[in-house]
């Protein structure tokens, strides 16, 4: 059996009010190395909130979440800080790239937090930027790139320290369909070159093109295709 990347026990998470939001409920999920599992669900039904959990950016009120073997909800925020750094790389719907750094540079920054040397960093940053197609684009300011560049360099700085899971949020969400068409050939070769993947995603072709499906409704989970390799 393959390597658990990513596992949720009975997560959930209420956020205070009143009445309390149950954002996720009881969430049962695990992820294996080499899986490019597809996350779907209407508004609302808990699909960022699932998201934050597994990116150590929020912690659960019920149940346990671990990433990389190491149950989040027990590290300090230290801690939690460095293995986020090591173990995953996040793409987000809004890219939050620098527009005024290069593409190279925006890429490196993924190598910030391991304390990695200046010039390694950029090394690095080169030959993920090479591995999304983007290598004639180096030194152009993130600002004046496409939509669709913009979200390679995001992914390539996703990419840069070869991490055990890449969570995505609506990776495709922000394009036009020719750019979302090669975002998600991308993602899928990624895929086959053995890059754990978690996409979140309201895209049905982007849903249809993954090997396992989730769905979310109500913060729970009501359907999962499995693990199928
Ligand atoms: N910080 C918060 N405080 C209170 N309620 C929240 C908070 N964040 C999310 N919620 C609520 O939790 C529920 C799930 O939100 P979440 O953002 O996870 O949904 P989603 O599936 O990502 O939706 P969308 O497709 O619109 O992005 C929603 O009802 C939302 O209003
Ligand atoms: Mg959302």
């Amino acid at each position: 059996m393959s390597d658990v990347v990513l596992s949720l026990a009975n997560a959930g998470r209420t956020y205070p009010g009143t009445p309390p939001v149950e954002s996720l409920r009881g969430v049962d999920l695990t992820v294996r190395a080499g899986e490019l599992v597809a996350v779907v669900g209407p508004s609302g039904s808990g699909k960022t909130t699932l998201l934050n959990l597994a990116a150590g950016l929020d912690r659960p009120t019920t149940g346990s979440v671990r990433l990389a073997g190491q149950a989040v909800e027990n590290l300090s925020d230290r801690r939690l800080s460095g293995l986020r750094a090591y173990a995953l790389g996040v793409v987000f719907q809004q890219f939050f790239l620098m527009d005024h750094l290069s593409s190279v540079d925006n890429v490196a920054n993924g190598l910030l937090y391991r304390g990695v040397p200046a010039d390694e960093r950029r090394r690095a940053a080169a030959a993920a930027l090479d591995r999304v197609g983007l290598a004639h684009r180096a030194g152009h300011p993130a600002g004046k790139l496409s939509g669709g560049e913009r979200q390679r360099v995001a992914i390539a700085r996703a990419l840069v320290g070869w991490p055990a899971l890449i969570l995505a949020d609506e990776p495709t969400g922000n394009l036009d369909s020719v750019s979302g068409a090669q975002i998600l050939a991308l993602l899928r070769d990624l895929h086959s070159d053995g890059v754990t993947l978690l996409v979140i995603t309201h895209d049905a072709t982007v849903a249809e093109a993954c090997p396992r499906r989730v769905d979310l409704r109500d913060g729970r989970i009501v359907a999962d295709t499995g693990w199928t390799e």
